[in-house]
């Protein structure tokens, strides 16, 4: 078997949900959960016990924490090791501006100083797998990213993911996976890559490496039998292609939402990984369009099942 395959920690997406239904065609490395707010955890908010389904494989299920304050993240890590897991990771790589400005996700990487005595402080607090995912920084600067992770690595960080791109850069610039085995060259501890793999076919070609992991995100949520496939070409079986039945793994995910997430949540997890699912379709922005119309689970599944009665030939991929 190859370098380990794992899916990306996405908000809204990488639910319990999205997991189980990877697991209908098999699954993965590790499973990184969306992140989850240290503050709102150690306030034990109404919605954290489905923050912290570990199912269906809690050992493959890595933990993340976005927070900006030592003592919530270090209190919120330390409740989250009690639980069966694989691992806490801590989010240094969200990008986005809310996130960011109240001091958490990307902020972390202003400095190294700050982020260093947080890992000191977590870090006894945690026996499974610490790690932390980031981006190349604030500057396309590979001594100062070089800089900040061999601080982590001192601290007793065991893995970094990169997602190889600037902190204000968006995805139109591709990933740039030569930062990924640049940092390996720096590091002792194992580094993940991340970022831009489409298919299973570029999840194989980059997991040749030079990198100790793959992440991967969209791409799974538009092809959650991916890990399946990328394996299948890496054992070199060959025949025919799999195909797939876009329709009724629409409505297995539908029915997996109304079992696994609170009520609250399924229009906007519904939406959200349609957003990209929808993709596998001709007609798929029409129909992602539409889908972000409905106001209930229901409506969703009804305006999902009528699309492909009006387009019966584009079922299968
Ligand atoms: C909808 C969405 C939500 C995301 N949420 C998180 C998150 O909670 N934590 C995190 O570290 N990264 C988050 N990311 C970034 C992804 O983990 C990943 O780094 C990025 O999508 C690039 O990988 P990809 O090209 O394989 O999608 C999110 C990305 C998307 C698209």
């Amino acid at each position: 078997m190859g370098v380990p395959y794992y899916l990306a920690p996405m908000a809204e997406i990488s639910h319990r949900a999205f997991r189980e239904l990877i697991e209908d065609f098999g699954s993965c490395d590790a499973y990184f959960s969306e992140m989850i707010s240290a503050q709102a955890l150690l306030a034990g908010g109404h919605y954290e016990k489905w923050y912290i389904d570990a199912a269906p494989k809690p050992e493959k299920l890595v933990f993340q924490l976005v927070g900006s304050d030592f003592e919530a993240i270090s209190q919120a890590a330390a409740l989250l090791d009690r639980l069966e897991c694989a691992g806490i990771d801590i989010n240094m790589g969200c990008s986005a501006p809310l996130i960011r400005k109240t001091g958490a996700g990307a902020a972390w990487m202003a400095s190294i100083d700050r982020s260093g005595e947080l890992i000191a402080r977590v870090r006894p607090l945690v026996k499974r797998r610490l790690s932390v995912k980031l981006r190349i920084g604030y500057k396309d600067d590979f001594g100062y990213l070089a800089q900040f992770c061999r601080r982590l690595e001192s601290e007793g960080v065991e893995m970094i993911t990169l997602h190889p791109r600037t902190v204000t850069e968006k995805f139109k610039r591709l990933a740039r996976w030569e930062y990924v085995g640049a940092l390996r060259q720096e590091l002792k501890i194992p580094v993940s890559g991340n970022g831009d793999i489409s298919s299973a076919e570029d999840l194989v070609r980059r997991a040749a490496g030079p990198c100790d992991a793959v992440m991967t995100g969209r791409a799974t949520v538009r092809q959650p039998w991916i890990y399946a496939s990328a394996r299948r070409i890496e054992s070199g079986e060959t025949g025919q292609k799999k195909t797939y039945n876009i329709e009724e793994i629409g409505l297995r995910f539908l029915e997996l939402l109304s079992r696994y997430q609170p009520p609250d949540f399924h229009v906007s997890r519904a939406r959200r990984f349609f957003g990209y699912f929808c993709d596998n379709l001709k007609w798929g922005t029409f129909l992602k369009n539409q889908l972000n119309r409905e106001q209930t689970l229901l409506e969703i599944e009804q305006a999902w099942r009528r699309y492909f009665n009006e387009h019966e030939e584009k079922a299968q991929v």
